[in-house]
């Protein structure tokens, strides 16, 4: 008899049952071990920093990554109550207000010289695909800002966007920083979602 394909709900469950048992607070990890296999971003001793970081799996793994020499801070608008290492700070603040800071206060707050900058952020979803891809849009944009400002001379970025007309705009941004970029969705990611990462590589 053929073999059946596994449905979405069972790949959901697959990923989110494997988190659980793994001691991670949510199935998005698997998205960053996949970024992670595939590009070799993070290394021990790296300054990371996590936008959109909230319940805290891809901090809770870059902190592993990094070790104890490294150092990773997480943002985002909810207080994380996950636990972690020593290494490892986590703030609530809003992305979108910490963009639209000088360099030298948003250093205050978040740090500088990072090696790499992540965003997972998203948007509460209304269910239209159009509204929700354009406040996607304007998450990445913020990040990029930031990212702009924080990460040293050959850092990355790694940034979630939900498909949508602005696109195009959101590569040609970061290809104005970046010395290249890639496109990349991982298996992990549910199959009828919209959302993809756009990867900056080189700072320049
Ligand atoms: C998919 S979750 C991130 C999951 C996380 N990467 C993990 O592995 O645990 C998206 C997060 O983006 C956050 N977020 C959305 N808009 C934000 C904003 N303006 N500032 C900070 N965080 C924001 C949400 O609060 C939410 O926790």
């Amino acid at each position: 008899m053929a073999k059946r394909k596994p449905k979405n709900t069972y790949q959901t469950d697959y990923y989110a049952q494997k988190a659980k048992k793994e001691h991670f607070p949510a199935r998005s990890v698997y998205k960053l071990k996949e970024i992670q296999q595939k590009f070799k971003l993070i290394a021990a001793g790296d300054r990371v920093l996590d936008l959109g970081c909230a319940p805290g799996s891809w901090a809770k793994y870059a902190a592993t990554l990094v070790g104890a020499d490294g150092r990773v801070v997480g943002v985002d608008l909810k207080k994380v109550t996950e636990k972690f290492p020593a290494n490892t700070r986590m703030m609530i603040d809003d992305v979108l207000a910490l963009a639209e800071m000088e360099k030298e206060t948003l250093e205050e707050k978040i740090g500088s010289g990072y090696n790499i900058v992540l965003s997972d952020m998203a948007p509460a979803t209304t269910g239209r695909k159009d509204v929700d891809a354009a406040r996607s849009f304007d998450l990445c944009m913020a990040a990029l800002a930031i990212a702009q400002k924080s990460l040293a001379v050959g850092g990355a970025f790694v940034c979630k966007i939900f498909q949508g007309e602005d696109f195009e705009t959101f590569k040609n941004a970061v290809d104005g920083s970046f010395k290249t970029h890639k496109i990349f969705k991982p298996r992990s990611c549910r199959k009828e979602s919209k959302e993809i990462y756009m990867i900056g590589l080189t700072r320049i």
